[in-house]
């Protein structure tokens, strides 16, 4: 088996980072933690309080005071704010229209991130975001940079939501671009790719295929290790 490692998935809106995760962590019989659904279950909560992102003092004061608590499932992760489950909202187009704009502010990413490496301190975690390479989990073993085309990204999440919401493809690449626009051009820790880790371009892999190659990595990281004991 193999010795417990750190392994941090990162990338653009619907590149596959959370599937991909979640099977990843499974074989390996790791933890998933999904970052993103931490940020959304926050947007959601400060959007039904009535909370600004730009309302300063506001946010701080909620942030400070908010018990997050996520809860590892068979297929999802749930997350809880102040007790509350906020997993079925965070996925309508309503969060994903504004998690970006909490997302960066500052006192709400400090939070998160603390939290977040709480989690990967005892090792064996598979862990999806933005910044999990460069900011939240410099030292993973494993650093996986996970993209496809925009077109690519925006016809996979189409596929997942035309029965739930009336949302056409257009609408949906546009949402995904401006998206990963702020995402990449915000002050603290903007999605990027971090030196040391792996680029997996997707565009033409299927799910399985991407875990195989993760998987792989993992294993001969592992194999590496052994070799300089
Ligand atoms: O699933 P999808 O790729 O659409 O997004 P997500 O992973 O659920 O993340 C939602 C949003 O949360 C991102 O667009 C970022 O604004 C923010 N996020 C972040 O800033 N840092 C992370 N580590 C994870 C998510
Ligand atoms: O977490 P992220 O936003 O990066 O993507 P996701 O929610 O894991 O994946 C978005 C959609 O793409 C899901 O419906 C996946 O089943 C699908 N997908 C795919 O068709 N091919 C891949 N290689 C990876 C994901």
């Amino acid at each position: 088996t193999l010795d417990r490692i750190n392994v941090a998935i990162d990338g653009p809106a619907g590149a596959g980072k959370s599937t991909v995760a979640r099977m990843v962590a499974q074989e390996l019989s790791y933890i998933y933690v999904d970052t993103g659904a931490m940020y959304r279950a926050v947007t959601w909560y400060m959007l039904r309080e009535g909370i600004k992102p730009e309302d300063h003092d506001n946010v701080l004061q909620t942030v400070r005071n908010m018990v997050i608590e996520l809860i590892p499932g068979k297929d999802t992760q749930s997350v809880m704010i102040n007790g509350e489950d906020a997993t079925p909202h965070i996925r309508t187009l309503q969060v994903s229209g504004m998690v970006s704009q909490y997302a960066k502010v500052e006192c709400i990413r400090t939070r998160l991130s603390q939290l977040q490496r709480e989690m990967a301190l005892a090792k064996g975690v598979v862990m999806d975001g933005r910044d999990i390479g460069t900011t939240v989990l410099p030292d993973a073993e494993v650093k996986i940079f996970m993209t496809a085309t925009v077109e690519e990204r925006a016809l996979r999440r189409y596929k997942e939501l035309k029965d739930k919401e009336q949302v056409s493809l257009k609408q949906l690449e546009n949402d995904i671009a401006q998206r990963d626009f702020l995402d990449q051009n915000r002050e603290i820790s903007p999605l990027r790719r971090a030196e040391d880790s792996v680029l997996l371009d997707t565009t033409s892999m299927d799910i399985l295929q991407v875990v195989e190659t993760i998987v792989s990595h993992c294993r001969s990281y592992a194999r590496g290790e052994r070799n300089h004991l």
